[in-house]
């Protein structure tokens, strides 16, 4: 099978990882994945904040678990007060995307949310492929919701974070579910 698709085919979202971090260079893949994304009309209205230093990653964590366990939605609470819940898994790396809020390009078909999220399945395909594991993370907009500039720089807006390391646990690939998924005409 070709490489690339058996990449797509076999990642999976890591939620255990070694404590050593992955080297520069590793990094500097998954990034220049992310820079390669489409994107709607050329604008790449994309930002990445590479944090490697654990208290930074440590205060991100709790202050996203304090906001989930002050939601008001009873799932969401119950898991950010969860004992031993980490919102990163203990990544040693965590990668914040934070997009434009008004696309320099405007036109009412652009979207920083569709094209920062091509840029993180680009780094999930491009970490798998090395040898790395990630974990895309939402739940990190209970904290932006609170703190709608948090680590942004002026002009970009956080929208997601994405958990990456060498992977503690490998999962095995995901059945495909085709079920009223696909229509051919
Ligand atoms: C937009 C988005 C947000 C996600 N947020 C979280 C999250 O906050 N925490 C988490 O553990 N997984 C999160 N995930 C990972 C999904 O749970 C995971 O991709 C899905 O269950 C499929 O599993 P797989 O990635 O192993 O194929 C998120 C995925 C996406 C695409």
């Amino acid at each position: 099978m070709n490489e690339v698709v058996r990449t797509i085919l076999e990642r999976r979202s890591i939620r255990g990882y070694k404590r050593d971090a992955p080297r520069r260079e590793e990094l500097e893949t998954v990034l220049q994945a992310a820079l390669y994304a489409p994107s709607g009309a050329g604008a790449e209205p994309w930002h990445f904040t590479v944090l490697t230093d654990r208290n930074v990653i440590e205060d991100f964590d709790a202050r996203t678990r304090a906001a989930m366990a002050d939601s008001g939605i009873e799932r969401i609470e119950a898991l950010g007060k969860a004992p031993g819940y980490r919102v990163f898994f203990d990544a040693p790396v965590v990668i914040l995307i934070c997009g434009e809020k008004v696309l320099r390009r405007a036109g009412r078909h652009l979207s920083a949310l569709a094209d920062c999220s091509a840029a993180i399945q680009n780094m999930q395909l491009a970490a798998a492929s090395i040898g790395l594991g990630t974990c895309w993370i939402g739940l990190v907009r209970y904290l932006f919701e609170r703190e709608p500039s948090f680590m942004a720089p002026e002009g970009y807006e956080p929208l997601f974070a994405l958990a990456l390391g060498r992977p503690a646990e490998s999962p095995s690939s995901r059945p495909e579910r085709r079920e009223g998924t696909v229509k051919w005409l």
